[in-house]
């Protein structure tokens, strides 16, 4: 009978090896099918059929009669730390395997890269190791239970222990496996541990690796003159360094002199840090280095220094040679040298304040759960490199190496984070001794793993565990092995910024607004960076004030950017009993314990296409900001740190007043970073002019001419006239015309409501609106007066509020005019506008901002004409909500098979075209659900409530809010030739 392990916090591992800290040569994989079976409990035993999965895999995505399900604070199951549900479905994977006669000598290594929550590997019916923290991957040296032929390996997945209440991160809970699993073989004597260390001298100017390793011996008997050699091909580096054997040498083997320095150096003599050199030799020898150790630091010399900017990495060659020069293991790295510090306010990196321009970033796959391939972290890293993002905060627990692989190539600052959440008991289990050793380990092992990546820069504790005394001994570990980074953990200043100095380097916040943030910088107080670890919360149709973060950040030193929350919408994908796919949320795993869609709350929906919110942070890192100084005339500065503009081009396209147009594209000068240079573009009579800053070639994350920003400049309203004369003419309608035209006209309703957002609902907002009954609008008192038609108004809760019309017929169609009361019990609504319908229309041209989704406070887009499909305007949020609209429309036009329709905008306006709803859209709770019609239901707003971070984090501005007031817009619907 098993101890309950699962119930034990103090035991973290049972047998496990020590974090090798470089990615084993020699690797077998055992990727495949493998038998498996659920059983209900650990210590069940295996019923003598098996049926098969795929490892790896999980088992909650597998079909089994264990499903996902999704809490974010709450833990799943009532049961207190540590105790775990009788029910624990407890996976068994089992497979045969054949070891070679020919590998009996060597040390023979099972290797699982993750798993969910604890596992206890056997060897033909032998247990012989436990591993918890599945975010990393657990080695167990098999080489003492294994016969050369035929072997049977078992590993047993528990899926609730007494880990599961410091992985209580937001996410789904699963089961299974991970990662990959492989056996790799080393000879007995082999390198243990390995810890490379990159940094940069920048007084020197020269990279620095130190190189910290330990031997392990085979039989424990230390054998002599084995030497480690660490080559750096490329710049003719090389180290050779014998790996020291000796024991301590005994007093009474000292001669008379060493006896006399060593009993001097014992009583203190040198106490003050004043031991003469001669001393301190001669103390070397009397007290050797520790058996099979070398810790060694390289200078490297003509080495450009890494940047997420200019990821330059170099060859390490690393061999263990036996004393005849014969490799016993040889290792091959490539490392980035650069230099993090931080130096009063401010965070550097090779001496320079970057900002980061972060999110965070979950393992996630709508398929598999979270079993990733190498080739989907690196599609991941792809488009966020494409979207300018340069820092990735592995949230909330180490990632598969290969991501820090690909965040050293294509260069990423990382903050690389611990597996440890306790959300659900967040003061208790930071201080409980009974987990001090889970705190300790799994920050020392990431650690151990990770130290040698450029791309790491901070390491962080965890996340929303509280703040304890077992973070403050994983800090001190920590500091002790990588003096070289500092820390990150936002429960040390949760409440009190300036606190937590322990365990935090960083003030990291989670959801400050941007008056606390800025008041803090302001305040004199600030004493360390501020990295905001979690910002914006991308759930739904949010990411409100983007923008205004960020003109705070770039204007007050020592707040440097932070994280947006979070990369992905967490959306399964799920087969309905009709056949249809759907993305799921909790609860649509019939789950009762659950946190709704609180788990799509990404920047991408689950196929990676990214949010509309993701132009306007494209935007916002652009490396280059471009200023109009008239006639053609641009200063380009170049926001970047390391690498000049040289790599880029502008491409621009400028409107002159005759209507003609002058395109160009030209290669940026080689504009040194944070300066600024004057571009002639050479046109001294545009009136409007769009420029697109790309790459010019190819990289490994972009094809050539891949757009990074942009900008414009000139007259606007005067480009939205020029551009209307070329799209069709207004024309007289027919009868049949005409009558379309009015009974728009004659129908638009006043709409106060809007389907509400999840800000809008989480925030509070829908329910008011609900109550003051906005949803439906009653004519109480109607009045037609000649062209003037006078309209009283009830919202369901009873307010009165005046709606007056004007409607002159022009020879195209009608000018109208609208003018709405908004009484002041009607404060913070979601928009002022009215809400028609075209028949049968299927495309849209507009002018003004796009192409994307834009609303009031995250209205960073071009304004410009375009064209898209109706379908198109929609944005598919995974739960149905307020979308689709744009900004600053001056004039658009609907295309339908009845005619051409424009609708032209006296101001620009914010607009939304449709083919749903915003009741179908408020009552649907998956977009699967929804079937378009064929009308197009637009919207017109004098006044549009943006769309802020309520979900989690400040609320609209007031400056993007409805207000009481009088409202008045004009508006013309005309009819106009088709386009040509
Ligand atoms: C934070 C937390 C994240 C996530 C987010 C809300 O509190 O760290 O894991 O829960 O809020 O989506
Ligand atoms: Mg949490």
């Amino acid at each position: 009978m098993l101890p309950p392990y699962w119930q034990f916090p103090e035991i973290t591992e049972i047998g496990r090896e020590p974090m090798l800290g470089l990615e084993p040569s020699r690797c077998l994989s055992l990727d495949g099918e493998w038998r498996f079976q659920l059983l209900d409990h650990p210590t069940a035993e295996p019923a003598p059929s098996w049926s098969t999965a795929p490892v790896p895999s999980l088992w909650t995505m597998q079909g089994t009669w264990d499903l996902p399900q999704y809490t974010n604070v709450r833990m799943p199951f009532p049961e207190l730390p540590p105790s775990t549900p009788q029910l624990n479905p407890t996976g068994i994977y089992e497979r045969d395997l054949e070891i070679p006669q020919a590998w009996m000598g060597d040390r023979i290594v099972i290797s699982i890269g993750g798993f969910e929550s604890l596992l206890i590997v056997s060897v033909n019916g032998t247990e012989i190791g436990l591993a918890k923290d599945g975010r990393l991957a657990a080695d167990f040296d098999i080489s003492r239970h294994v016969r050369a032929g035929h072997n049977v390996l078992r590993l047993r997945v528990v899926k609730w222990s007494d880990s599961s209440f410091i992985e209580d991160q937001d996410e789904w809970w699963h089961g299974g496996i991970t990662r990959s699993v492989v056996l790799f073989r080393t000879p007995r004597t082999h390198i243990e541990r390995m810890y490379l260390t990159p940094g940069f001298d920048l007084e020197a100017g020269q990279g620095t690796l130190r190189v910290r390793t330990k031997l392990a011996f085979a039989h424990g008997v230390a054998a002599a003159g084995l030497r480690l050699q660490v080559l750096l091909p490329g710049d003719d580096i090389s180290l050779e360094h014998t790996f020291p054997v000796e024991h301590m040498k005994q007093h009474t083997d000292f001669t008379p002199e060493q006896a006399a320095v060593a009993s001097a150096f014992f009583l203190g003599e040198y106490a003050n840090a004043d031991i003469p050199a001669d001393v301190l030799m001669q103390l070397r020898t009397l007290e050797p280095l520790p058996i099979g150790e070398i810790d060694v630091t390289l200078a490297i010399p003509d080495v450009s220094p890494w940047s997420a900017e200019s990821p330059s990495l170099h060859d390490v060659q690393i061999n263990l040679l036996q004393p005849d020069g014969t490799v016993v293991e040889s290792f091959h790295r490539r490392i980035g040298f650069r230099d993090v510090r931080i130096i009063g306010r401010q965070l550097l990196v090779n001496g320079q304040p970057v900002l980061l321009y972060g999110v965070n970033r979950h393992d996630f796959h709508p398929r598999t759960g979270r079993v990733l391939t190498s080739e989907d972290i690196r599609a991941d890293l792809l488009e966020l490199k494409r979207w300018n993002v340069n820092a990735i905060r592995t949230s909330h627990y180490p990632n598969d190496p290969a991501l820090l692989e690909m965040a050293d190539e294509l260069g990423f600052y990382v903050v690389d984070e611990a597996n440890i959440e306790s959300h659900a008991y967040y003061q208790a289990i930071c201080d409980d001794p009974r987990y001090l050793n889970a705190f300790v380990a799994r920050v020392s092992r990431m650690a151990q793993r990770d130290v040698q990546h450029a791309s790491v820069i901070l390491w962080s504790l965890g996340n929303e565990s509280g703040y304890g005394a077992n973070h403050d001994a994983a800090a001190g570990w920590l500091r002790h092995f990588d003096p070289t980074r500092p820390l990150h953990y936002e429960g040390a200043i949760r409440g009190d910024w300036r606190r937590g100095h322990t365990a935090t380097d960083v003030v990291c916040p989670m959801y400050p607004s941007i008056q606390a943030i800025v008041r803090h910088a302001t305040s004199g107080a600030q004493d360390r960076p501020l990295i905001m670890c979690e910002y914006s919360h991308a759930m739904g149709n949010s990411n409100g004030s983007l923008r205004d973060y960020w003109d705070a950040i770039e204007q007050h030193e020592g707040l440097q950017g932070g994280f947006i929350w979070e990369m992905w919408d967490h959306g399964l994908e799920q087969r309905l009993p009709d056949g249809r796919m759907r993305h799921a949320y909790g609860g649509d795993f019939d789950e009762i314990v659950h946190d709704g869609n609180f788990c799509c709350d990404g920047v991408f929906f689950p196929d990676r296409t990214a949010k509309p919110a993701m132009h306007e942070f494209l935007q916002i890192a652009a490396p280059v900001s471009i200023e109009d100084l008239g006639s053609g005339l641009l200063r380009v500065t170049n926001r970047r740190w390391f690498v000049d503009a040289g790599d880029l081009e502008l491409e621009w396209d400028a409107l002159r007043a005759d209507g003609s147009r002058q395109r160009a594209c030209q290669a940026l000068p080689g504009i040194a970073p944070r300066t600024s240079v004057e571009v002639d573009l050479g046109i001294t009579d545009a009136v409007f002019t769009t420029c697109a800053v790309r790459v010019r070639e190819a990289s490994p994350w972009a094809p050539a001419h891949h757009e990074v920003g942009w900008a414009q400049f000139g007259d606007t309203s005067l480009a939205a006239t020029l551009t209307a004369r070329n799209i069709g003419a207004a024309d007289t309608p027919d009868d049949r015309e005409r009558r379309l035209l009015a009974d728009v006209v004659m129908n638009a309703r006043l709409s106060l409501w809007r389907a509400p957002t999840d800000n809008d609902r989480i925030g509070g907002l829908a329910s008011r609106w609900e109550q003051q009954g906005l949803r439906h609008l009653s004519v109480v008192h109607e009045q037609v007066d000649g062209a003037m038609l006078r309209r009283t108004l009830a919202t369901g809760d009873g307010t009165r509020l005046q709606h007056e019309r004007k409607v002159t017929a022009t020879a195209a169609g009608f000018a109208v005019e609208e003018r709405v009361t908004i009484p002041p019990e009607l404060s913070d609504l979601a928009r002022v506008g009215i809400e028609f319908r075209i028949p049968d229309a299927d495309e849209v041209t507009w002018f003004g901002a796009g192409p994307h989704e834009t609303y009031p406070d995250r209205a960073l887009a071009r304004d410009g004409l375009w064209q898209l499909d109706i379908g198109a305007m929609h944005t598919d949020y995974i739960r149905p909500q307020e979308n689709g609209a744009r900004q600053r429309v001056h004039w658009l036009q609907v295309q339908s098979p009845a005619g051409s329709w424009r609708i032209t905008n006296h101001e620009p306006r914010h607009m939304s075209l449709s083919h749903f709803t915003d009741a179908m859209l408020a009552d649907s709770t998956h977009n699967a659900d929804l079937v378009p019609e064929r009308d197009v239901i637009i919207h017109l707003d004098a006044a549009h409530r943006g769309v802020g971070s309520a979900s989690c984090g400040p609320d609209t501005l007031s400056q993007y809010r409805v207000s009481p007031g009088t409202y008045v817009w004009s508006w013309r619907f005309e009819h106009v030739t088709a386009p040509v």
